[in-house]
């Protein structure tokens, strides 16, 4: 950790953790840049990612997310956050784990649940999945995330909380 300072640092976590509030709140504690990777590839295509998976499909989605990571990955001293399906990609596990600091944000998945209407309409992973379909892709992707991480668990979210303790793990 304590090359935090040459490094760039990616957030990581189920859709909804909370990776783009604390990411930029911990950018600007450390005077640096933040890029969300969504935002991005939305620049990029002109609509939501709602929409580019409707119009070019999940395919063309993931190359360009990978595409961006790893250009993102490579320079140092940036704030990335990742889309919560980006780490299922081993390339992607691999330039982020050996070129950045990543942050695994935790949650259970009954807080995540709370938050699933609002994520809902903007989600394209989570349209058409019954409650056990979504529960279960939730464990499937917190085992890979929690593989490599440090984990962070923001189940009672307070954001000047968590990105100060997280900024404290860096230092020490
Ligand atoms: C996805 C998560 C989304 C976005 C896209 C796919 C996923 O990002 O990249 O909808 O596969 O989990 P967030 O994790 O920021 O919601």
């Amino acid at each position: 950790m304590s090359s935090y300072r040459e490094k760039s640092i990616v957030f990581i976590g189920f859709m909804g953790s909370g990776k783009t509030t604390i990411g930029e709140q911990v950018a600007k504690k450390l005077y640096r840049d933040f890029v969300d990777i969504d935002e991005e590839i939305e620049k990029e295509y002109g609509m939501p990612v709602i929409d580019i998976f409707k119009v070019h499909g999940e395919e063309a989605f993931r190359s360009k997310e990978k595409e961006l990571i790893k250009g993102y990955c490579e320079r140092p001293l940036k704030i990335i956050s990742v889309g919560g399906g980006a780490f299922m990609n081993e390339e992607i596990r691999e330039v982020c784990l050996q070129n950045c600091i990543v942050f695994f944000l935790d949650l259970s998945f009954n807080a995540w649940k709370e938050r699933l209407t609002l994520l809902l309409p903007s989600r394209p992973v989570l349209q058409g999945k019954s409650i056990e379909e979504i529960e279960e892709l939730f464990y499937k992707r917190q085992g890979i995330y929690a593989d490599h991480n440090s984990k962070f668990t923001t189940d009672h979210l307070d954001i000047d909380e968590v990105s100060d303790y997280l900024i404290k793990s860096l230092k020490t």
